[in-house]
């Protein structure tokens, strides 16, 4: 493990992890979203190793990172004006551009045509792909199914025996991932909620006048399976009802943990108290590893409302609580 400082790392500590990626190592690190755990991307052997790491299903095609546009757009068949557009708007930062893919191994596409590129909007992870200088295939670092990795701490407790480097950058800000958008046509098609709210991303649609499409007309791949769940029950309080549901529940005999704006009531332990909307998103997966270590049965969360940054939090609490 190696720590560096968020927002002006030392170079030369992270040779050492540039030089693993180029050798097809693992080597797990920060973004504004949440911990990846990267490797080449253009080598199969090395992205064999992301899935074996992980235990993901193969057909999970993974996030190629790059330091700059040109390096994404020289991993893509067809550079559309709406990808140039949204890039230019919020690169670097949580948003994920899919679209035809160049060569790339199949193992890193999960077998589709198509691929996702981003540029991460971290000093470490920027500093890290510009020193490593090959495309950097990352999903989340960790195992497949639980909480995504907002800490090195959260990597090390998931990936520690199998990667090769851990690269400290302290705490992600954002702590839900990227958006994942279909960029190949004239609108963008949300395949993923993430860190840029979908409101934010209406501004990019040319064809105001088309037909409106169903709700979730298309969905990642990785949206399709059981995800973020930590070892401890998760249920979902509406807004303003949590506090009463905690204590319904550890009047039942259950330990219960919450997480809500509000104070805990006796006999229940208070995991978090994000006072809004990002706040949640930034601590949400460290509190249900926080609830699951402290050993609760069920973790109560007050929901937020679905808008903004919102509906990516609640899309993370509704598969973090399925069953
Ligand atoms: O913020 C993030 O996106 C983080 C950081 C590390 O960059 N990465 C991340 O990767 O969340 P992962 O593998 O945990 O989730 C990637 C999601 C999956 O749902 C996957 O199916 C989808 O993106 N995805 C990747 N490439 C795709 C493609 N070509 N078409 C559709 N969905 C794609
Ligand atoms: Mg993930």
């Amino acid at each position: 493990m190696v720590a560096v400082d968020a927002d002006r790392p030392d170079r030369t500590a992270l040779r050492e992890p540039a030089a693993a990626l180029r050798d097809g190592g693992l080597v797990a690190f920060p973004t504004e979203t949440v911990y990846g755990l990267g490797a080449d991307a253009t080598s199969v052997r090395a992205v064999r190793r992301i899935f074996a790491a992980k235990g993901r299903p193969a057909d999970n095609p993974l996030i190629v990172h790059v330091a700059s546009p040109d390096h994404a757009w020289a991993l893509v068949a067809t550079v559309t004006p709406l990808a140039r557009a949204l890039a230019a708007e919020h690169w670097p930062g949580p948003l994920t551009l899919v679209l035809d893919a160049a060569e790339l191994p199949a193992e890193t596409t999960g077998g589709l045509t198509t691929v996702g590129v981003r540029i991460p909007a971290h000093p470490v992870a920027l500093a890290l792909l510009e020193e490593a200088g090959v495309p950097v295939a990352a999903p989340s670092a960790n195992l497949s199914g639980r909480p995504s990795p907002t800490t090195a701490a959260h990597v090390l407790d998931d990936l520690g025996d199998v990667v090769d480097w851990v690269v400290d950058g302290g705490p992600a800000r954002v702590g839900v991932e990227s958006t994942v958008v279909d960029a190949r046509g004239r609108r963008p098609v949300v395949l993923r909620e993430g860190g840029i709210p979908r409101e934010v991303l209406a501004a990019h649609d040319r064809e105001p006048s088309a037909p409106t499409s169903p709700a979730e007309p298309h969905r990642s791949p990785g949206t399709r399976y059981a995800h973020y769940q930590p070892r401890c029950r998760v249920d979902i309080a509406p807004q303003g009802a949590a506090v009463r549901r905690s204590a319904e529940l550890a009047a039942a005999g259950l330990r219960v943990g919450l997480v809500a704006p509000h104070p805990a009531p006796t006999g229940v332990r208070q995991v978090a108290r994000p006072d809004s909307t990002p706040a949640l998103a930034a601590l949400l997966f460290t509190a249900l590893r926080e609830a699951e270590a402290a050993g609760v049965d069920v973790v109560v969360v007050e929901a937020v409302p679905e808008e903004g940054l919102g509906r990516a939090v609640m899309d993370r609490l509704r598969r973090a609580a399925a069953d």
